[in-house]
This record gives C-alpha cells, sequence and structure tokens, in this order.
C-alpha cells in the first residue's frame, strides 16, 4: 500500500469519518454483497484498526482512501476479509442435520452416481465438517466413495483457519463426545487445539469464491447449504442467490438456509419442506 506512511511515534488516528463510513459500507454491498446495518460504525473501526497498523497509514480515513483508490488487490482484498462476520458452530441449527441423515441421505443411497454437496459460506469450516461427519456416520462405504463436498467463502483468512482444521476447546463444545471421538486426532496440540481427522478432512474441498460474483464450478449439488450468509444480503441480492443456487441444485436437489432467514418474501420456485430447508421440484433425488 502507498499511504502516505505514520511518522515513527506518532499517536493513531482512528477516527472514521461519516463520508468514510459511507465509503467502506457501499464498498463493502459493492464487492461482497454485505450490506452494513446502522450502527456499525463502531465495529467497523475496531476490525479495521488493524490494517491500519499493519499497513502503516496515517489514519483511518486516509487507510480507506488509499485502499477504495484502488490499485491494491490484496489490501482490498484484507479490507472484505475483516469486515466479514464468520460465527459459526459445529452442528449449528441440528435439526438440519437430522434431516439430511434421515430424510435425504436415504435417497442418495439409492443413486449411482456422484454425491456433490456445496456449503457456501463456510467460514472455519464447521459446517462443512459437521457434513463431512454425518456423511461418514451415516452412508454406506460405497456412497461415501461417491461423495465429495465444496466448501466456499469469500474470507481468504478463515478458509486458511478452514483447512487448518484445528479447534479449540470452546470451538468443538457443539460436538457430541462419539463425534469428537470418530471425526478428530485423539491427542491435542501444545495449544489445546484438536485437528478434524484426515479421513473426515479428505471429504472437504475449499475454494475461495464470492457469492456474488462469477462462479466457476460445474455440474449440479444434490444439496447446498447456504446457511447464515443471505442476512446480511439485501433483498434484491437475495433473491438473485436464492434463483443461482437453485439452478445450480439437481432436479429434487436440497437447499438449506438459517432458521433466521427463511425465504418468506423472496419470490423462488423451491418447494418449501420443513422450516428454513426447500426442495427443487423434480424426483432425481
Ligand atoms: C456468519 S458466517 C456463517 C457460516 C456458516 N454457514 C454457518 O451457518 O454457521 C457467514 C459467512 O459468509 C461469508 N460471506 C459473506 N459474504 C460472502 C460473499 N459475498 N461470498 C462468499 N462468502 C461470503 C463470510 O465470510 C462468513 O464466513
Amino acid at each position: 500500500m502507498s499511504a502516505p506512511t505514520r511518522p515513527a511515534g506518532a499517536r493513531l488516528d482512528l477516527e472514521l469519518s461519516p463520508d468514510r463510513y459511507t465509503a467502506v459500507a457501499e464498498a463493502l454491498h459493492r464487492i461482497a454483497g454485505i450490506r452494513l446495518g446502522p450502527g456499525k460504525r463502531a465495529l467497523v473501526v475496531s476490525r479495521l484498526g488493524p490494517r491500519v497498523r499493519a499497513t502503516g497509514a496515517r489514519s483511518l480515513d486516509a487507510y480507506v482512501d488509499e485502499t477504495l483508490r484502488g490499485g491494491d488487490d490484496t489490501e482490498l482484498s484484507h479490507f472484505v476479509d475483516v469486515l466479514t462476520t464468520n460465527k459459526s458452530a459445529f452442528f449449528r441449527e441440528p435439526a438440519h442435520f437430522d434431516h439430511l441423515r434421515d430424510s435425504v441421505f436415504p435417497r442418495l443411497e439409492r443413486t449411482a452416481r456422484p454425491l456433490r454437496f456445496w456449503s457456501a459460506g463456510c467460514a472455519a469450516g464447521e459446517e462443512p465438517y459437521t457434513l463431512a461427519m454425518v456423511a461418514r456416520d451415516a452412508l454406506s462405504a460405497p456412497a461415501l466413495a461417491r461423495t465429495r463436498i465444496l466448501a466456499t467463502d469469500i474470507s481468504h483468512r478463515i478458509l486458511a483457519a478452514a483447512r487448518e482444521a484445528r479447534y479449540g476447546a470452546t470451538q468443538r463444545d457443539g460436538v457430541p463426545p462419539a463425534q469428537l471421538a470418530r471425526h478428530f486426532d485423539v491427542t491435542p496440540a501444545a495449544d489445546g487445539t484438536r485437528r478434524v481427522n484426515e479421513p473426515t478432512r479428505d471429504l472437504v474441498r475449499f475454494a475461495w469464491l464470492n457469492l456474488i460474483g462469477d462462479w466457476p464450478m460445474r455440474g449440479t449439488f444434490d444439496v447446498i447449504l447456504c446457511r447464515n450468509v443471505m442476512i446480511y444480503f439485501d433483498r434484491p441480492t437475495q433473491e438473485r442467490l436464492v434463483a443461482r443456487l437453485g439452478s445450480l441444485l439437481v432436479a429434487g436437489g436440497f437447499l438449506y438456509v438459517g432458521h433466521a432467514e427463511s425465504l418468506t418474501g423472496v419470490p423462488h420456485t423451491l418447494e418449501p419442506v420443513i422450516p428454513s430447508v426447500y426442495r427443487k421440484p423434480g424426483a432425481d433425488v
């Protein structure tokens, strides 16, 4: 970043002027579809503060000007990265995983084709690894051999953590003891983290993807989880996203959204199955 750097010893100016706050909100919306609600100024300041320090920018306003002026894609990517909210948990919204195990996997067992799952907005991997655990526990060996889970996110930082697959005690809280024993390495690292074990990790492939940008993948999915992502988007963005997700489902495929983001008011052609679970009409799955 080529912003005028802060003289050594100068006090760090972390004031964010109203017009820079507006510029941040507009950029985040344009780049990632994320809508910064009112009253997020303190959050933005606390998240961008470390980038001001890391880049040596003279002030937060100067950092915003320089980053949004363009020319430094790496810093713009850090900017988006730190402004995303990556809260997640293993077995979050457990009714979804019960539904997968009891109603979806038995149908998938009866097919002979590759089984494709997509965790769209996967945060630090809790969601796709939960899916992998449930799949390994419920699917037969032949069905598992044709199972692939794609997990994508816009945050490079969080994807690096997801690939690493090491979780501390608090993060492992939601994992029932039986799954902890079956799907995590037995021995914790020196820092107390435990790693998701290799067979479970191997089911998941992580990739960077912006949900409001181009999607390079080919083919369709049997199941898409896009949970607790759309709450950050405005209605037109949600509508476009649901239509695109639907177009990537096989006929009879399932879309899971977060419990707080039912598709009420979003026009779509999917059939409601249970709260926050939708199915594409047709009978393939
Ligand atoms: C709150 S987390 C939800 C994680 C997980 N799906 C769950 O329900 O626990 C939302 C994730 O969506 C990602 N995200 C936000 N906007 C995105 C976009 N435009 N494209 C891809 N991922 C995005 C964020 O980086 C974050 O990791």
